[in-house]
């Protein structure tokens, strides 16, 4: 069954629910803050440039990942929120969120931060996308999107 990748924002907070319990089961706190923030109206993922997208396989979501404006550099979109059920990982769901959203954040700035401390996986999984480790403070990655995208 094939993967699709949908704009979240008209189906939140409820298109999250299939995500919640395993993302506390394994202690990552980022789905159950993305649901309190959006709840709460301090989230909406509704800046320019931004965006929030869940992948579907079979109406079932089994990732989300999310793009921002980034807060610790000027001018620049940080992506965020990023969750891929454990029993979907390793399939190029989380990468195909990813391109999405980078895509669309290409139109609105030239770089795109992140700050890949969530996980193990997480350092990989940017680089694997050409971001680049740097030193500053709340941002460990960035990518150039013009000049080092390889995905
Ligand atoms: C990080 C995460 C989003 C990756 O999602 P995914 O769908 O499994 O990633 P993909 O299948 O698209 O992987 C793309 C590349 O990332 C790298 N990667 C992903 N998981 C990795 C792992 N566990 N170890 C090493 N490299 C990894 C690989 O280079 C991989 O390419 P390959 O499959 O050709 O080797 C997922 O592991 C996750 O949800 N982790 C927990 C939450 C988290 O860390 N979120 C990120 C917050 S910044």
């Amino acid at each position: 069954m094939g993967v699709l990748i949908i704009d979240a924002r008209p189906l939140m907070p409820g298109v999250l629910q299939e995500l919640v319990p395993t993302s506390i089961h394994e202690n990552v706190q980022n789905i159950s803050k993305l649901v309190r923030q959006w709840t709460d109206g301090e989230s909406l993922f509704d800046g320019e440039g931004e965006e929030l997208c869940v992948a579907q396989i079979g109406g079932k979501t089994v990732g989300v990942g999310g793009v921002v404006k980034c807060r610790d550099f000027p001018g620049a979109l940080r992506v965020t929120r990023f969750y891929i059920h454990p029993d979907f990982r390793n399939r190029g769901i989380g990468t195909a969120i990813a391109v999405r959203l980078i895509e669309n954040a290409s139109q609105f700035a030239d770089v795109v931060t992140c700050n890949a401390q969530a996980s193990v996986q997480a350092k990989p999984f940017w680089e694997s996308m050409g971001f680049i480790r740097i030193e500053h403070l709340g941002i460990t990655h960035t990518l150039q999107i013009d000049k080092t995208l390889h995905i």
